[in-house]
């Protein structure tokens, strides 16, 4: 039985008042109705008083984006051990914000899997189909070729993994695919890391990421392969990421 798992993505949102406003509301929710990890993946900036803020509690914090590098002469970047060192344990990588507004390949996003991995992150690897993908019907080809690009590197460790299919017409748009539409991409996504290793593929949690709200994530969530999501907006109101957290 895989654990479902809910992770917010503040993007880049928030202040230091509201970190701590958020995560005391997450906390004091947190009731025995919720059985799903949590997760926030955070700013870089706040993430050190995050961590010190949800030290007792149930819920863990990553990051948004993390460098390919290890150390050096990189302005701006920041590395997968100092992300471990201030506590992270997931990060998100090739969000298609990423891929799209910063030019991210699954090329550089496989090495960023990679360096999260080697410093004890659980990279979350976002996959998802365009717009202009889904009217043209190549959703399953776009898929294959992100999740194939991660899986045809023999180095990539897939039980230090969490993949997030998030169609990118359904991020911040408030249309999501039907439950069922969701299930066969996050059923094809599992057959795909199958064919690398059978265990790893019924390990392995497929969040579901796009216009996720109270009332649409039951029917979501319930689907076989869908085991938690991925969540943006309604991440940044406590009453509705608690309310997805106990529908997973
Ligand atoms: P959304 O964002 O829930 O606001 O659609 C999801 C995401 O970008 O991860």
């Amino acid at each position: 039985m895989r654990q479902s798992l809910v992770i917010g993505n503040w993007k880049m949102n928030g202040s230091l008042g509201l970190t701590s406003e958020l995560l005391h509301a997450i906390e004091d929710a947190i009731d025995d109705k919720i059985s799903c990890e949590i997760g926030v993946c955070i700013p870089f900036v706040y993430i050190n008083v995050a961590q010190q803020l949800v030290k007792q509690t149930a819920i863990k914090v990553g990051a948004q984006t993390v460098s390919e590098y290890q150390s050096g002469a990189y302005t701006g970047e920041v590395s997968a051990e100092m992300l471990a060192e201030v506590g992270c344990k997931w990060v998100l990588v090739g969000h298609s914000e990423r891929r799209t507004l910063f030019n991210e390949s699954n090329l550089l996003l496989v090495e960023k899997v990679l360096a999260a991995q080697a410093a004890r992150l659980v990279p979350v690897y976002c996959v998802g189909e365009t717009e202009a993908d889904y009217k043209s019907g190549v959703t399953f080809d776009v898929i294959k070729e992100q999740v194939e690009a991660l899986l045809s590197n023999q180095a990539v460790d897939l039980d230090q993994l969490v993949l997030a299919y998030e169609p990118v017409w359904a991020i911040g748009t408030g249309l999501t695919a039907s439950p069922e539409e969701a299930q066969k991409v996050h059923a094809f996504i599992r057959g795909l890391v199958k064919e690398k290793n059978i265990k790893s593929a019924e390990r392995l949690q497929i969040l579901y990421g796009g216009s996720v709200k109270p009332d649409n994530a039951l029917s979501l969530f319930g689907q076989r392969d869908i085991d938690g999501g991925l969540i943006g907006g309604a991440s940044l109101d406590a009453n509705a990421f608690i309310s997805i957290c106990q529908k997973a």
